[in-house]
């Protein structure tokens, strides 16, 4: 049976394993690796990418295989082959795929119509290979997953889906906090909520910026405008300038508190320099762990 990694909640039984899968393989960086000797995955990107991308194709390279970059322009499906008959096509070459899509829809009509993985790279809804990047940052960082508190401040976007489904498989305490107007999806929420009655994990939001980050472990920030929301700007900006991540704002967290962000950050929007580049920031940390958390899904899903 082939493994889809379309939501974190794909790793519903595994998630800690991948994670110390991921810091083993981080120790171990320099050795020869094997696990995709001869096997070919082929990475849809429709929206641009530095860490995913890169991140992707060196993992893919490490472990022995070989990555091809799909721009959907230079295919058939830019000029509107289906989401199927691509799925059906490349699963008679590939050993798997990676999409980062602006639909959902599509990447579940890609895994569903594939005999091959498919792993999500970012689309509207989640964005699960980061998140795995995030928490085996975290487990370096305060040597465990679970018994923490983690704010995340800014927009109820598709960071926010896959860390509070993270968060509650975890057992690690989430708060959220946003506009009114760019609450998390409820169906997160309440999902997380469902996960979190058996990891004891407590989800709560807060349109409180001061509120979501008392006593923080971990402060998070995304940007206000995702890929795709461009027209957005003005009126997101606007409606964000209380949630940004700043000396007064953090003041709220533990002393010892770490700041992440998954990049590319508006430095100045959501997040102030001396945030991002002081001490308790881990966000290239957070960004260099991308390739191993990135290696360890693969030898998961694929091995
Ligand atoms: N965090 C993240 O996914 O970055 P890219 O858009 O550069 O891939
Ligand atoms: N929320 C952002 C994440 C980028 C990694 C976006 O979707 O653009």
């Amino acid at each position: 049976m082939k493994r889809d990694l379309v939501s974190i909640l794909d790793m519903e039984k595994d998630i800690e394993d991948v994670i110390s899968l991921a810091l083993r393989l981080k120790r171990d960086r320099y050795s020869k690796r094997s696990e995709l000797d001869g096997r070919t995955v082929g990475m849809i990107f429709e929206k641009p990418s530095t860490r995913t991308r890169i991140s992707l194709e060196t993992a893919i390279t490490q472990l022995g295989g070989h990555g091809i970059y799909l721009n959907p322009n230079d295919m058939q499906m830019g000029r509107g082959e289906t989401v199927e008959d691509t799925a059906h096509v490349l699963s008679g070459f590939l050993d798997a795929i990676t999409y980062r899509a602006f639909s959902h829809e599509n990447v579940l009509k890609l895994a569903k119509n594939s005999s091959i993985p498919v792993i999500n790279a970012l689309d509207d809804v989640e964005h699960p290979l980061q998140v795995l990047a995030d928490y085996m940052t975290i487990a370096e960082k305060k040597g465990r997953t679970s018994n923490l508190k983690f704010s995340y401040v800014g927009d109820g976007n598709n960071m926010v889906n896959s860390l509070v489904l993270g968060c509650a498989l975890l057992g690690m305490d989430m708060s959220v906090g946003t506009p009114e107007q760019y609450k998390p999806n409820e169906k997160f929420i309440a999902k997380a909520r469902e996960i979190a009655k058996s990891t004891g994990a407590k989800i709560t939001t807060t349109t409180n910026p001061k509120e979501a980050v008392a006593d923080a472990d971990v402060v998070y920030t995304d940007v206000w405008i995702s890929m795709g929301e461009e027209k957005q700007k003005e009126i997101k900006e606007k409606a964000f300038k209380p949630f940004q991540v700043n000396a007064d704002l953090v003041s709220e967290a533990k002393k010892d508190y770490i700041f992440m962000h998954c990049l590319p950050a508006h430095r100045g929007l959501e997040v102030t320099d001396e945030v991002a580049d002081s001490i308790n920031s881990v966000i290239f940390q957070e960004a260099e762990n991308r390739l191993h958390s990135a290696k360890a899904a693969f030898i998961t899903l694929l091995s």
